[in-house]
């Protein structure tokens, strides 16, 4: 994807709100930039669209959600597969998934954000998808790794598009993220995710599940 494609649709709304400072900008608007963000958070939205903080803390929500959801996948898998030879790639995409949540537990504490109400759901339902697709095999299990992680990186490339420059810190911090997430659905796929019996069904089921938690922690 090039920059250009993932820079957010102006839908029409005019430029120059009273939040620009302009101050890093170099007076060519909407012309290929290097840098492919909004100006602002929130730009471009439309009367029902979030508010840019509602925006914001509905981000910090659910990446600390989701990131809690991985830490619980990798826990559930290397319950069952920490011996096995995938035990140390594993291990590996565990010790980031440990990290994204530190993190995301320090920015989530910072700003004041309430955390998802259904964390005791995550889990439980994290540390079982882990688990069941772990008792399939390795090769379920790193189906199962390459399916979350094709949803968190569109997750992640949406919100990193929708940050302005005033939240630039969070938009890195997510990107940095999302490289990370994108590593570990290449680890699965180097080791056969896609080999497993049922892929596609599985991938498809463990998609739309992810999705569906994604949904829920933005708003619970
Ligand atoms: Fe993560
Ligand atoms: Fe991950």
């Amino acid at each position: 994807m090039t920059d250009d494609q993932q820079q957010p649709k102006h839908r029409g709304a005019p430029h120059g709100g009273a939040r620009e400072s302009g101050a890093r900008h170099n007076g060519t608007q909407d012309s290929g930039d290097q840098y492919a963000g909004p100006r602002y958070t929130g730009e471009g939205r439309l009367p029902g669209d979030l508010a840019p903080e509602a925006l914001i803390e509905r981000m910090v929500r659910v990446n600390h959600a989701g990131e809690y959801g991985a830490r619980r996948i990798y826990e559930g898998q290397l319950a069952i597969l920490g011996r096995s030879k995938s035990g140390p790639a594993i291990r590996h995409m565990y010790e980031q998934e440990r990290e994204h949540l530190e993190t995301f537990e320090r920015i989530i504490a910072e700003r004041r954000v309430r955390p998802t109400a259904l964390q005791p759901l995550w889990h439980i339902a994290g540390f079982a998808l882990g688990a069941s697709t772990a008792l399939l095999g390795e090769k379920a299990a790193m189906a199962c790794t390459v399916a979350v992680e094709e949803v968190i990186d569109e997750h992640y490339a949406k919100q990193a598009a929708q940050l302005g420059e005033e939240e630039s810190a969070l938009r890195e911090t997510i990107e940095r993220f999302r490289a990370e997430e994108l590593e570990h659905r290449d680890t699965g796929l180097a080791h056969g995710a896609e080999e497993t019996p049922g892929y596609e069904p599985l991938s498809a089921a463990i998609k739309a599940g992810s999705r569906l938690a994604i949904w829920l922690s933005e708003r619970f």
